[in-house]
């Protein structure tokens, strides 16, 4: 099976993947980092010299590539993955793929993504609290049409990693005996 981690900037995609693909013994691949090794730049050299619609065909070209692999695997998207070109639509009619939000709220994100925020492309221009939270709001509640299609969703905030991990678990597990009813 892929599973396939979505979810906004700092809701904790990575390092969930990461602890995911450990404890269920099956490869980990973090499509950023995929990317950068794919092109031998990090992201924001990449937006910086190919512009964030460059960014965004590397992206679903890496991610297409990925899904067609005969492999399991965690794979952890960008946040903005699911929201460009016809990817979520590629994801489920990809038929071992099974997808999960990590849905983090405002005051999460806002907490976790100020002092990151220098090393994300779309939010390091945002020099106030304020402006970021105005941001953030727009940009998730317009994201949330996306990330709503996952086939599975998990709360994360105020849960550790750990937490987060075993209720993924519970849900995959839920889910199979479901669909093979
Ligand atoms: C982006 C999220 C980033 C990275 C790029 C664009 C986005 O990934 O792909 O900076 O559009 O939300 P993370 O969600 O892993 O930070």
């Amino acid at each position: 099976m892929k599973i396939i981690l979505i979810g906004y900037m700092g809701s904790g995609k990575s390092v969930v993947g990461k602890g995911l693909s450990e404890e269920l013994d099956l490869p980990f691949y973090d499509l950023d980092q995929e990317i950068v090794a794919r092109e031998g730049l990090d992201i924001p050299s990449i937006f910086k010299e190919k512009g964030e619609i460059g960014f965004r065909k590397i992206e679903m070209q890496v991610l297409t590539e990925l899904l067609e692999r005969d492999e399991s695997y965690v794979l952890s998207l960008g946040g903005g993955t699911p929201c460009y070109g016809n990817s979520m639509e590629v994801i489920k009619h990809t038929n071992d793929a099974r997808s999960i939000y990590l849905k983090a709220s405002l005051k999460t994100l806002l907490g976790r993504l100020w002092e990151e925020r220098e090393f994300r492309p779309l939010i390091a221009h945002l020099d106030s609290q304020e402006l970021l939270e105005d941001f953030l709001r727009k940009h998730l509640f317009e994201r949330q049409f996306y990330y709503n299609q996952s086939d599975l969703v998990v709360e994360v905030n105020e849960k550790d990693v750990e937490e987060i991990i075993d209720q993924v678990k519970d849900l995959l597990h839920e889910h199979r005996a479901i669909s093979s009813l």
